[in-house]
């Protein structure tokens, strides 16, 4: 689990990040109008999007498939979620979101960009945005999971591995002693 940031003492380089709670789209690397020059729009809420299309980036991707419904719901329990609608295709292709108490603590989840899209920086786009609205609600612990070949991509976006020597746990079913 990589950490943007604790409840208490957030990291330096979080803490630093926090100074700019709002971050304006002067310190996005790409703007909503760049990207909209390239054919991409930014949405906010899942008026529009297809949740099959959705779907069909996670398993390209390499994620489960889940039921729509099941897709549905969880979105419903979504905080803050943004996904990028190509003109061209009429389809999302990049995606993320996260989840937590609207105060303190959130959680991101489903970063993901349609495989034909990787590359161009709209995963960088998504993040970036996804963090900047979270820290401008003040919620500054922010948290997600990475596999090992994608903590390259988050590093550079604020993200730290065991801050402070804090490690990340989850439940296993696996591992639990009964
Ligand atoms: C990881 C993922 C979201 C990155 O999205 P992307 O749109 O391809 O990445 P971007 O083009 O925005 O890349 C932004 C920067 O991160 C770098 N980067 C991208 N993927 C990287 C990786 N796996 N490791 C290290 N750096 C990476 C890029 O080189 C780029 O660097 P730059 O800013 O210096 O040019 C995308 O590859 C993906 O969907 N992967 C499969 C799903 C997945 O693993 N999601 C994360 C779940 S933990």
């Amino acid at each position: 689990m990589l950490l943007s940031g604790i409840t208490s003492t957030p990291p330096l380089s979080i803490r630093r990040l926090n100074k700019a709670t709002t971050v304006t789209s002067q310190q996005l690397t790409i703007s909503d109008e760049v990207l909209e020059s390239r054919g991409f729009v930014l949405r906010r809420t899942t008026e529009k999007l297809n949740l099959d299309h959705l779907n069909s980036i996670f398993v390209a991707v390499g994620f489960p498939k889940r039921e729509p419904e099941r897709i549905r719901l969880a979105l419903e329990h979504t905080e803050s979620l943004l996904w990028v609608h190509d003109k061209r295709s009429s389809r999302p292709v990049a995606f993320a979101r996260a989840t937590g108490d609207g105060v303190f603590n959130a959680i991101i989840w489903d970063v993901v960009v349609d495989p034909s899209f990787q590359g161009i920086g709209l995963g960088k786009a998504v993040v970036e945005r996804l963090v900047a609205e979270l820290l401008g609600k003040g919620i500054v612990n922010i948290a997600l999971y990475s596999e090992p070949k994608v903590l390259g991509f988050y590093r550079p976006l604020g993200f730290v591995a065991d801050p402070d020597g804090i490690k990340g746990m989850v439940y296993s079913r696996k591992h639990k002693k009964n």
